[in-house]
This record gives C-alpha cells, sequence and structure tokens, in this order.
C-alpha cells in the first residue's frame, strides 16, 4: 500500500489526540465541497442504471464527447494499465505515486521522466503526467501537451493526463480533445467537489477505449447515491462558479501566510501548497504534535499544505507556524 493524504485515525493515533481535535490539511479536498443533499430512496434501493443521464452531464461539464464514469480515478489509474500490451511507460515524477504503481504491477516497464522534458525516449509509448501536478503543481501548454500526444499517437502510443486538480482552471484541460486517438484524460470528483468519498471519476477518451475499460470493469461500477450525487454536483454550474472563486482566493491566502511563516511555496495548485524543504519530516511533526495533519514527503523533502475550511482553522494553522518559530 503506497502513503496517502487522509489518514486521521492512524495519526490520532501515533500523536494520542483525539480524531475530534485534528485540522486535517493533509489531502487537496476542498473543505468547502459541494452540499449534498437528501437523496430520493430509490437511488439506494434500484439498481444504478447507466443511462440515468449521468454520463451526458460529465461530457457536458467536461467538453468531451465521451466519458466513462468510474469509482473514482483511482479505479482508471488500476485498470487502464490491463488495457495495454506491454510496453515502455514514461511517468512524470514526482507525482502521485500510484500511476507508477499500476503500469508496473500490470508488467509494463516504468521509466521516470522529468516534466521539462518528458519525452526524450524513442521508445516510450506511453506517457502518463498529472496536470496540474501533485505536489508540485507544475502546469504545462496545451500547445507541448498537444505536441506531445501527436509524437505518441503517430507511433501508436498514448498521452494519458490525470486531471484530479483541473477543475479550478478548467482553460488548462485537454477534455476537448478526448475524441482523439491516443489520448485519456481522467478527471475527479474528490478534489474539487471536495466528494472523495463518494469515489467518482471520470475517464475521457475514444469511444473504442472506453468500450474496452467498460467490459474490463462490468456492470455497476458506481453505487447509485454515487452516481445522483455527481449528477447533480456537475449541472450545479452556479456552485461551481462561487467555489472557482473561493478556491482561488483561498490558495493565494495559503501561499501568503506560508511565506509570512518563512515557508515560501515552491509550487501549488488553488486546493494546496507544496513547500520543498531540508528535513521536512521535522516541519510535519512540529505541526501534527499541535494537532494539524499535513502530508509530508521523502523525494523531494518537502510537505503539502491543504486548505483550512473556515476561519477558525485558519487562525489555528497561523497559530501553529508561530508557535514553531520557523
Ligand atoms: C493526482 C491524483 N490523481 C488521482 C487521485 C485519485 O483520486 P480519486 O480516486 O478520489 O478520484 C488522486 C488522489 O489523491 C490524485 O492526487
Amino acid at each position: 500500500m503506497l502513503e496517502h493524504g487522509g489518514r486521521l485515525r492512524r495519526a490520532a493515533a501515533i500523536y494520542d489526540i483525539p480524531l475530534a481535535d485534528w485540522l486535517d490539511l493533509s489531502t487537496g479536498i476542498n473543505p468547502n465541497g459541494w452540499p449534498v443533499p437528501p437523496l430520493p430512496a430509490a437511488v439506494w434501493q434500484r439498481l444504478p442504471e447507466e443511462d440515468d443521464g449521468l454520463t451526458a452531464v460529465a461530457c457536458a461539464y467536461y467538453g468531451a464527447q465521451g466519458c466513462l464514469p468510474m469509482a473514482g480515478s483511482q479505479a482508471a489509474i488500476q485498470a487502464l494499465p490491463r488495457l495495454f500490451a506491454p510496453c515502455r511507460v514514461a511517468v512524470v515524477q514526482p507525482g502521485y505515486a500510484e500511476h507508477a504503481e499500476a503500469w508496473r504491477a500490470a508488467g509494463h516497464t516504468v521509466v521516470a521522466v522529468d516534466a521539462r522534458a518528458p519525452l526524450q525516449d524513442a521508445s516510450v509509448s506511453v506517457l502518463v503526467l498529472i496536470h496540474p501536478n501533485n505536489p508540485t503543481g507544475q502546469v504545462y501548454t496545451l500547445a507541448d501537451l498537444r505536441a506531445w500526444h501527436a509524437i505518441l499517437a503517430a507511433r501508436g502510443g498514448w498521452l494519458v493526463v490525470d486531471e484530479a486538480f483541473m477543475d479550478a482552471t478548467p482553460a488548462f484541460s485537454l477534455a476537448a480533445d478526448t475524441h482523439l486517438p491516443g489520448l485519456i484524460v481522467l478527471r475527479s470528483l474528490g478534489k474539487f467537489f471536495g466528494l472523495a468519498g463518494a469515489r467518482v471519476g471520470f475517464v475521457l477518451a475514444e469511444a473504442a477505449l472506453l468500450a474496452r475499460l467498460a467490459d474490463l470493469l462490468g456492470p455497476w461500477t458506481l453505487s447509485g447515491p454515487a452516481r445522483a450525487v455527481a449528477q447533480a454536483a456537475l449541472h450545479d454550474r452556479d456552485w461551481q462558479a462561487m467555489a472557482r472563486t473561493q478556491l482561488h482566493a483561498a490558495g493565494v491566502r495559503l501561499a501568503t501566510l506560508l511565506t509570512a511563516h518563512g515557508l515560501p511555496p515552491t509550487g501549488g495548485t488553488a486546493l494546496f501548497q507544496w513547500v520543498e524543504r531540508a528535513r521536512a519530516e521535522v516541519l510535519q511533526r512540529g505541526l501534527a504534535e499541535q494537532g494539524i495533519l499535513t502530508r509530508v514527503f521523502a523525494a523531494p523533502a518537502s510537505v503539502r499544505f491543504g486548505l483550512p475550511a473556515n476561519e477558525g482553522d485558519w487562525a489555528r494553522l497561523d497559530d501553529a507556524l508561530v508557535a514553531l518559530a520557523l
């Protein structure tokens, strides 16, 4: 099992601080997510139906011609490598570690590549990158992404773009190109919509690939309640516009706060800030001892901070950083 943020119960046990007393900044999940209303009884009781309108609403939201709902983009990350014969796969590092792990587990040869020159190796058939990247916040131009896609597609290969953190900046998405051969985009309702527990994600790609993926996964990959919540959230344009504005402001506020405490972020997105720092684990532990959970990375040594939910949480982070006297 790879390391992930959000493991509050483990932190509570290690630091002997009750679960309810923690401020969890260890993920990039919107702490003020889409407000889930009570659901009709039928979505709990009936078998989910694939023609319930979810895919049409999702395609309209993403601006894509075809999409397949999944139980979180994690389900896609694990299933996709099984659709391809063993090949050479370049994965941009550092990044969400599940990608490399899944391609390796499916028998592919995984090579770590740098975000600035990810496609140097002419024998690579698949390039996987996260846009914007987690945890570095690295962004790419659409021109570069389209050029890499064209190179890969010409050799019968694939560009896989994990856009789990794209919703705050939709203008940078490749979703509109995903009807083309050789391009796969992954999206998640876990981050911007703050619905990580519902386990909803989408694969956007040409119809033939989506059909193979649907065959591999079988029926009812998403529960009825998850489908209902996803459809309503993707439909709610007013909330999306409000959240985009609010998250951009919160991201800037977090970067400003960290900078004021001597922790200028190396990178980030609207949903998290990333601070490279020698002995990052000392910083992470110092905050955890005060009941604030962040995510520490070993290579490069760094700490990722998610967004506080409210003024009380902002003040608590501020006070904890003062107490550390960095
Ligand atoms: C870059 C990235 N992609 C995908 C995922 C998986 O998200 P989910 O399965 O909730 O859609 C994560 C989770 O942290 C992530 O950071």
